[in-house]
C-alpha cells in the first residue's frame, strides 16, 4: 500500500486468518484492550512495563515466552476477560501500523462484518470520509481470504443502503461478487467460505502447521457483532458494540 493511502480517511484492516479475527474474539470475550506492534522486542518492552498478556505468531506458530499465540481459539473468556492484550504478528498488526495516519482504523473480518459495516458508514457520514478496505495479506500477496472478508464487508454494506454502483469502486465490486458467488453457492455460507479458505494462501499455511482448527470459526458470518477501534492518543484498541444491535439479516 502506497504510503499516506488511507490519510485522513477511515481504514478498516483485514486479516481474516487470524490476527483480525483474533483481536475481535479477544475483544468481544472482554479483554480490557488490545496493543498492536510490530515487533516481538517492543511486545516483550510492554510486557515488563505492565501486567499485559503477551500474543502473537512467527511463521504462524507461538512465539517463545508469550502467554498466547495467534489462534482465535486462545482467546477465550476465562483467559482474557479484564486484562490487557500485546500482540504481534507478520502481517496483520504491521498492516494496522502502516494504516496509522487514517482519521479511524478499524479492525475488520467475516466475525464482525455486519456491526464493523454500521460504524463505518456512521463515521464516514460525519465528515463524508472516504473508507479504505485495507487487505494485510501474506507477505506482500493479496490473499483470497482477506478478498472474501472485504467482500463480506462490502457486502453488509449494501445490505445497510450503501449504493453498490454509486459509493463502490471496481475492486470492491469485485470483492462483493465473489463473496456472494461462494456464500450463495451453498446452504451453509460460513462451510462455504471455510472450504474456499482451505485452498487460499493464508488457509494452506495454517494446514501445513497443523492449525487448520482456526478455519471455521474465522468464516462464522456476524459471530462477533464488536468492532475494534483504535484509540489514537494510546495505541490501544478498545471494543466498539455501538452497532452491534443494528445487524441486518440482510440478502447477502
Ligand atoms: C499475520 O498477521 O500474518 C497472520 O495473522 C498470520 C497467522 O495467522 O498466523
Amino acid at each position: 500500500m502506497p504510503q499516506g493511502a488511507c490519510a485522513g480517511g477511515i481504514a478498516i484492516v483485514i486479516d481474516v486468518l487470524r490476527a483480525s479475527t483474533t483481536i475481535i474474539t479477544a475483544l468481544a470475550h472482554d479483554a480490557a484492550r488490545v496493543r498492536p506492534v510490530r515487533t516481538v522486542g517492543e511486545a516483550r518492552g510492554l510486557a515488563v512495563k505492565s501486567n499485559v498478556l503477551l500474543g502473537g505468531e512467527r511463521g504462524g506458530k507461538p512465539i517463545e515466552g508469550f502467554d498466547l499465540g495467534n489462534s482465535p481459539l486462545e482467546y477465550a473468556r476465562e483467559v482474557v476477560e479484564g486484562r490487557d492484550v500485546v500482540i504481534t504478528t507478520t502481517n496483520g498488526t504491521a498492516a494496522l501500523h502502516a494504516c496509522r495516519d487514517a482519521a479511524e482504523i478499524l479492525v475488520g473480518a467475516i466475525v464482525n462484518r455486519s456491526a464493523l459495516a454500521a460504524l463505518a458508514i456512521r463515521l464516514a457520514a460525519v465528515d463524508d470520509r472516504d473508507v479504505h478496505l485495507v487487505c494485510a495479506g501474506t507477505d506482500g500477496s493479496v490473499t483470497e481470504e482477506d478478498l472474501l472478508g472485504a467482500g463480506a464487508i462490502l457486502a453488509a454494506a449494501i445490505d445497510q443502503g450503501i449504493d453498490e454502483q454509486r459509493d463502490l469502486d471496481g475492486p470492491a465490486r469485485a470483492a462483493v461478487a465473489d463473496f456472494r458467488a461462494v456464500v450463495h453457492s451453498d446452504e451453509d455460507p460460513a462451510a462455504a467460505l471455510a472450504c474456499v479458505f482451505a485452498t487460499s494462501i493464508g488457509g494452506r499455511n495454517l494446514i501445513d502447521i497443523g492449525m487448520e482448527d482456526d478455519i471455521l470459526p474465522a468464516a462464522a458470518i456476524d459471530s462477533l457483532p464488536m468492532v475494534p477501534r483504535l484509540d489514537p492518543a494510546t495505541g490501544w484498541l478498545v471494543g466498539d458494540r455501538s452497532t452491534g444491535g443494528l445487524l441486518h439479516s440482510g440478502r447477502s
